[in-house]
């Protein structure tokens, strides 16, 4: 696990739209996954201005989100779809048919699980696929006790998830209780993770990913399985670390 610490959101996403971009380079069609949450945004502004400024071309390139919440419409101010959209979709030359966002309206969540997983498969697997954390751990919506090796399926949100995420809604009341989110066998299947990380409140949970021991009680913790993990963080997240890092 490779551990870059940054000074501030604005290198993050410097730092991170690197790494993707070096990444997109070496594919015909790369396959990309993504994130929401407020922490990828400095990425997702970067890659917007490298697309228009910078000649990076997005073309090609193939996305994999990797959550959305059950029971909200796609044009739902909260549902990831609508933000992917409204963050970077709509801003960059990418095929809107090539970004994939699971659907959390579908009739049959199990089949659409099963069919994410197999056009996942379908596109060759992911290149890199970019996380943020949650305050407890959690990668995508795979909250603590998750199966280390789950696919994409249901889960039901925890009341920190609730809780934290409460700020994007009139009320907690209004947060959905279950999402659908890839596992973290998909996660970890993919050949490069990038996790992102700013602000104190996160410092725990780097902590814990970093220097706890591998556990389904931390989630983001089997990044230390991965062969190519890289994180990137700012210094007040990467403020409970003890062992050395990079800058
Ligand atoms: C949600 C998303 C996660 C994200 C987390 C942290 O729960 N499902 O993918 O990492 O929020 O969000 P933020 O970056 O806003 O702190």
């Amino acid at each position: 696990m490779r551990i870059v610490v940054v000074p501030d959101t604005a290198a993050m996403g410097k730092r991170a739209a690197d790494l993707v971009e070096k990444e997109m380079g070496k594919h015909v069609n790369p396959v990309i996954g993504l994130a929401t949450g407020s922490t990828p945004l400095p990425l997702y502004k970067e890659l917007i201005r490298r697309n228009r400024e910078g000649g990076l071309d997005f073309s090609t390139t193939i996305t994999f989100n990797l959550d959305e919440y059950v029971g909200l419409p796609t044009d739902h101010s909260e549902s990831y779809r609508r933000f992917m959209n409204e963050n970077l979709f709509d801003h960059i030359n990418i095929v809107p048919g090539n970004t994939h966002v699971p659907n959390g309206m579908a009739d049959d969540v199990e089949a659409e699980c099963e069919n994410y997983e197999r056009m996942i498969a379908d596109c060759g697997g992911i290149d890199l696929q970019v996380l943020g954390i949650g305050g407890n751990g959690h990668i995508g919506f795979n909250e603590p006790g998750s199966s280390l090796g789950s696919l994409t399926r249901i889960k039901t949100l925890t009341e920190k998830t609730r809780q934290d995420n409460a700020r994007f809604f009139d009320s907690i009341d209004d947060v959905p209780r279950y999402a659908i989110t890839m596992g973290i066998g998909t996660i970890i299947a993919a050949r490069k993770c990038i996790l992102l990380a700013s602000g104190e409140g996160k410092a725990d949970a780097i902590k814990d990913a970093c220097e706890g021991p591998l556990t389904a009680m931390c989630p983001a913790s089997v990044l230390q399985l991965h062969r190519y993990a890289t994180l990137i963080v700012t210094e007040d997240a990467a403020g409970k670390l003890t062992l050395p890092v990079e800058d």
